[in-house]
């Protein structure tokens, strides 16, 4: 529930809401969400439309730069981002001194952050064509990034991608590429990473990107401001649902598969034990992208002959949510990440790199709010504070305490 105070202190009157539950931070012409009806576009087109017709690129540039590319702009766009798509040797020996067992969230943040060591011409971009330089570099460096941070886990060699290929599957050949072999793909797969990257890509002021805009805000660079987007992405109330979504359902069917055990758990107030992949903030109707995925995950996984048994237990778990009063009476329907997982399981992308995915599918929505709030010159995000500490106390020594 929404729960707004207007307080009045010394510094006059201030809003307090917890969470920022309605509190709109900026104006935006990117991304419009209806959550009561479910509609979600950027830029006024239909998510529904985009996923089916366009592809991952044409609306990273629709998002960034307001309308969709002809052929000229995208091929001009990609060819930007493709001479960008080399990254200091230097950032490899940093990649090196991270454990292998580093979470991949904790290593690209880093990494992200980095880059600017490296290209510090990104951070002072006071024209429209700086702004496009350290865009385009970053579209180009942080697919290598998280490539890297997947290929140190697996202990496989550092690699580049490969120009001639589209801007996705040029992501999935310098992920998947083993050495010796002749990289080959599915078609159905870059379409279905495709599709997912092109979901994830804005979704309007949520956590991360408005902690995009609160660092940007203050005139750190773009990959700095980046950098942060990735931690807070990194959480299991955000973009860390997906990992911990496909981690439930194998808890579940190794416990026996019995989901209403587990939805009884997920009610109980005194267990913190939440549905994940259930409710979101602004979606009290079926997130849009769920209803797509879902479709599409019944479709990749016939496509590429994979059997399996969570998304069965996703299914039946969704039918009993649908039909329980208390998910309905919270109005918690299925998220983006309910069914995005299975996906990327069916795709061979291990579990902790999900989040990783969300990130690149993500980057361009970042990429556009931040452009945007620079665009408008908007002021340094400040949020006010009710304080509720000691009043003024007396300083008590040390020996005396
Ligand atoms: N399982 C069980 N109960 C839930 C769930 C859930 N997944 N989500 C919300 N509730 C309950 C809460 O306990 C609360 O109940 P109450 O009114 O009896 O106290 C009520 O529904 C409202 O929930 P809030 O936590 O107040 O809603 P909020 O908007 O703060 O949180 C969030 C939204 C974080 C997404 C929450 O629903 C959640 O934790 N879901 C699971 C994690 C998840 O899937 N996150 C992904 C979000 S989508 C994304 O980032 C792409």
């Amino acid at each position: 529930g929404i729960d707004i105070k207007t307080l009045r202190g010394e510094a006059g009157v201030i809003t307090l809401d917890r969470g920022y539950k309605n509190t709109g931070s900026c104006e935006s012409a990117i991304t419009f969400l209806d959550g009561e009806k479910g509609i979600l576009r950027y830029r006024g087109y239909a998510i529904e439309d985009l996923a089916e017709k366009a592809d991952f690129l044409e609306v990273a540039y629709l998002l960034i730069f307001g309308e969709l590319p002809n052929k000229e702009q995208l091929e001009k766009f990609h060819h930007d981002i493709k001479e960008e798509s080399q990254v200091d040797e230097e950032v490899k020996k940093i990649l090196d001194g991270f454990p292998k067992a580093a979470h991949p969230m904790g290593v690209l943040s880093s990494l992200t952050s980095a880059l600017t060591a490296f290209n510090p011409s990104s951070v002072d971009v006071s024209s429209e064509e700086d702004m496009y330089n350290a865009i385009v570099k970053i579209l180009g460096k942080f697919p290598v990034l998280a490539a890297w941070t997947l290929r140190k886990k697996k202990s496989l060699p550092l690699n580049y991608g490969d120009d001639s290929l589209g801007y996705v599957e040029n992501l999935h050949k310098m992920m998947f590429e083993k050495p010796g072999k002749k990289y080959d793909v599915d078609p159905a797969v870059i379409e279905a990473l495709d599709k997912l990257l092109i979901l994830h890509a804005d979704h309007e002021q949520n956590c991360s990107t408005s902690t995009v805009r609160m660092v940007g805000s203050s005139h750190a660079g773009l990959f700095a401001s980046l950098s942060a987007g990735v931690s807070a992405l990194w959480g299991p109330l955000h973009g860390g649902a997906n990992q911990a979504v496909i981690e439930m359902l194998e808890g579940i069917k190794e416990d026996g598969g019995d989901t209403k055990k587990f939805m009884e758990k997920a009610k109980d107030k005194d267990d913190p034990f939440r549905l994940m992949g259930f409710g979101h903030r602004v979606y009290k109707n079926f997130d849009p992208r769920a209803k797509i995925i879902k479709k599409s995950a019944d479709e990749v996984l016939g496509q590429l002959g994979v059997e399996d048994p969570v998304l069965e237990i996703a299914k039946g778990l969704e039918k009993e949510a649908l039909e329980d009063d208390y998910f309905v009476k919270r109005k918690l329907y299925p998220n983006v990440d309910f069914y995005s997982g299975i996906i990327y399981r069916a795709l061979g992308i291990p579990v902790e790199m999900f989040t990783v995915m969300f990130a690149l599918g993500r980057l361009p929505g970042w990429i556009a709010q931040w452009r945007e709030m620079r665009m408008k010159k908007e002021p340094i995000g400040r949020p006010r504070q009710i304080y509720v500490g000691e009043n003024h106390r007396e300083f008590t020594d040390l020996e005396k305490r």
